[in-house]
């Protein structure tokens, strides 16, 4: 580019053919070289281009918000349309979730895969703070990968479990029941309670068989946990013939439990999330390895809780398998 204003002294370098600014340095001079001309567009292009952008899309940052931009774009606006876009494809699931009966999802392989992975998503949002990341649970809450079930552990009895919880206050249809403080009431003695733990822990080969412990058994525990140690779901009364504790299964925690018992509460969801987020939570839970099939349970979760509501625990150990 000709240079009009050139400093005094500028003069022809005649070597290169090229004006000098004008300054010099011990003899040494500086040419005016020009920008090679497909710099000075990329340089005219760039600023166009930025022009452009500051009026098409949001930039300058006013108080609350900044410009506005004339496409009228934004990441938020983006957002919203990738949202809607997910949604619109998870639709026709959801519909159709929506419309299935829990105990006929099975009969729908690609609709249960796609429960299940609804589910486990769901289920990092709203259960693992209890039961833990692969719902293995902790002392007081259960572990949802074995087979062993406090209130049942088919399709409909999880999603029953999930929609009422457990010993909800004023919850009409939560599951409940009250296993007494022994020792804290003074129903029985320390020394029967360590007898009867012993009699427990024997149902399960760590300890050995203690008659008067058997005896306070059948008299206090059988109503609920059954004659034979092994639960009854109706209750919520955990098996005690087995590996599995909630509350542990060392002498002092067993003594621990019956002198002094822990009772679990477990959230109703039922108002808090939707019934098909609740369906896909229980195809979850029930995906995770204890899930039983229909078949294995005799009672409705319903006819449960109705017949607990003014339930006198009677004799039991019918309901598990
Ligand atoms: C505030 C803690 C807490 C949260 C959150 C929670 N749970 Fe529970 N959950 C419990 C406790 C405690 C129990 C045991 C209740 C009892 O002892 O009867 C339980 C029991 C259960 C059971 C019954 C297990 C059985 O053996 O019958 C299922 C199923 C279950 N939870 C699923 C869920 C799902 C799904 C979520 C998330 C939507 C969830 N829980 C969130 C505490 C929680
Ligand atoms: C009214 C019913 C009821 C009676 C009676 C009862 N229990 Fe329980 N028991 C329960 C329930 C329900 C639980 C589980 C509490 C929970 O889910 O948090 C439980 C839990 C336990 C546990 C903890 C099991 C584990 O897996 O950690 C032990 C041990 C136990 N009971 C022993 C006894 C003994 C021994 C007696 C008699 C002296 C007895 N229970 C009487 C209802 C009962």
């Amino acid at each position: 580019m000709a240079n009009d204003k050139l400093a005094a002294g500028s003069r022809l370098d005649e070597a290169t053919g090229t004006q000098t600014v004008g300054h010099e340095w011990d003899g040494i001079e500086e040419l005016d070289t020009p920008m090679p001309r497909w710099w000075l567009w990329a340089f005219y292009a760039t600023i166009v281009w930025g022009i452009a952008y500051v009026i098409a899309y949001p930039a300058w940052p006013m108080i609350d918000r900044a410009t506005e931009g004339v496409l009228g774009w934004s990441s938020r606006g983006q957002l919203a349309t990738e949202i809607a876009e997910q949604d619109k494809a998870r639709a026709a699931t959801v519909a159709a979730l929506a419309d299935m009966p829990i105990e006929k999802l099975p009969d729908d392989p690609a609709l249960m895969r796609a429960a299940v992975a609804g589910g486990r998503a769901a289920f990092k949002v709203n259960c693992v703070q209890c039961h833990g990341a692969g719902a293995a649970g902790s002392i007081g809450y259960p572990n949802l990968n074995d087979d062993d079930w406090l209130w049942g552990g088919n399709l409909k009895e999880i999603e029953y479990t999930i929609i009422h919880g457990t010993r909800q206050p004023g919850g009409k249809d939560t599951h409940t029941s009250l296993m007494p403080a022994f020792g804290r009431d003074q129903m029985l003695t320390d020394g029967q309670i360590s007898a009867v733990a012993d009699h427990v822990l024997s149902l399960s080969g760590r300890a050995k068989p203690n008659a008067s412990g058997a005896q306070i058994f059948a008299d206090n525990c059988a109503a609920c946990h059954g004659a034979d140690g092994k639960g009854d779901r109706q209750f919520g009364a955990p098996n005690l013939a087995d590996a599995i504790w909630l509350y542990g299964g060392s002498k002092a925690q067993v003594v621990q439990q019956i002198s002094n018992a822990r009772l679990g509460v477990m959230p109703a969801w039922g108002g808090r999330l939707d019934p098909v987020t609740i369906k896909m939570l229980a195809a979850y839970v029930h995906s995770l390895g204890g899930g039983e099939a229909f078949a294995a349970t005799a009672a409705a979760p319903g006819e449960t809780a109705a017949a607990q509501a003014g339930a006198v625990p009677q004799e039991a150990g019918d309901v598990r398998p």
